[in-house]
């Protein structure tokens, strides 16, 4: 199987000389081809940091990080802006949908704007709509549809263009749980059906249940895995709360 994602010896240090601090230490990862894996561990452990690097919305202080192939540390703006549109998906918390465009024009703005054909753009869009069952809301504005299916666009549009590496920061984090559920179970979905590789960082033991492997991280230093074997999710889970409990720090909000 392919790498799709390499990170050698990440260290993140913010603050200036004398009055540091070292988010991330030392952080070794490789995500392959196919994979779904789940980002856990307490509040303040470096879960957003390591995520905002590989989106390459922020940069290492030391350490290597290779994407399909490409070095993300070494790119310039121009290079990085390219890589992000054509490499990465991005699913987030806040929408960001354009709410004088409906739905399906939502979705299809990143294959408008990478000049794909008319037909192309209709058949791509209706495939991840059946996904993400949307179909029947294609046609309204945002302001017309619930949270949950506003997250699920955004998730359709972040995926639409076919990105080597989709990355999730608590996608679920503002949905109920019914909202929650269906957009994991499309998220499974689109990994199992359409080989698509996730990375998603989440709270949530639920949420992470969802994943193939389980990465935990606990003061900016990757500290335990869990791979789902032949179990069910249900027991995936049980074993996801184990390791939370037995690293401690802050997990009111896993129900
Ligand atoms: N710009 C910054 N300057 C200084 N310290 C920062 C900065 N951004 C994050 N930190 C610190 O780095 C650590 C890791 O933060 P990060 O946001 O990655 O945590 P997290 O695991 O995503 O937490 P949460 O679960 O609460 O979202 C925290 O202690 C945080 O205070
Ligand atoms: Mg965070």
């Amino acid at each position: 199987m392919t790498t799709i994602l390499e990170a050698t010896h990440v260290e993140k240090t913010y603050g200036i000389k004398g009055n540091t601090y070292t988010a991330l230490q030392d952080i070794n990862l490789e995500i392959r081809e196919g994979e779904f894996v789940g980002i856990m561990g307490p509040s303040g452990a470096g879960k957003s940091t390591l995520l905002n690097i590989f989106s390459t919305i922020d940069t290492p202080t030391a350490g290597e990080v290779v994407i399909a192939g490409q070095n993300i540390v070494t790119m310039n703006e121009e290079q990085l802006s390219d890589f992000r549109r054509n490499k990465l998906g991005f699913i987030f918390q806040d929408y960001n949908l354009l709410d004088t465009l409906t739905v399906k024009e939502n979705i299809l703005l990143p294959l408008a704007l990478s000049k794909v054909p008319a037909a192309e753009i209709e058949r791509r869009v209706n495939e991840i709509a059946d996904t993400f069952s949307i179909r029947d809301i294609l046609d309204k504005y945002p302001y017309q549809i619930s949270g949950g299916q506003k997250q699920r666009t955004a998730a359709s549009r972040a995926i639409v263009a076919d990105p080597s590496l989709i990355l999730a920061d608590e996608p679920t984090g503002a949905l109920d749980s019914k909202s929650a559920t269906s957009l994991l179970q499309s998220l499974k979905k689109l990994n199992e059906e359409n080989g698509s590789t996730i990375m998603m960082v989440t709270h949530d033991a639920y949420a992470a249940s969802y994943c193939k492997r389980v990465v935990f991280i606990k003061d900016g230093q990757l500290v335990q895995e869990l791979h789902k074997k032949n179990q069910t999710r249900n027991m995936f889970f049980d074993q996801i709360m184990e390791v939370l409990a037995a690293l401690g720090g802050e997990h009111d909000d896993i129900v």
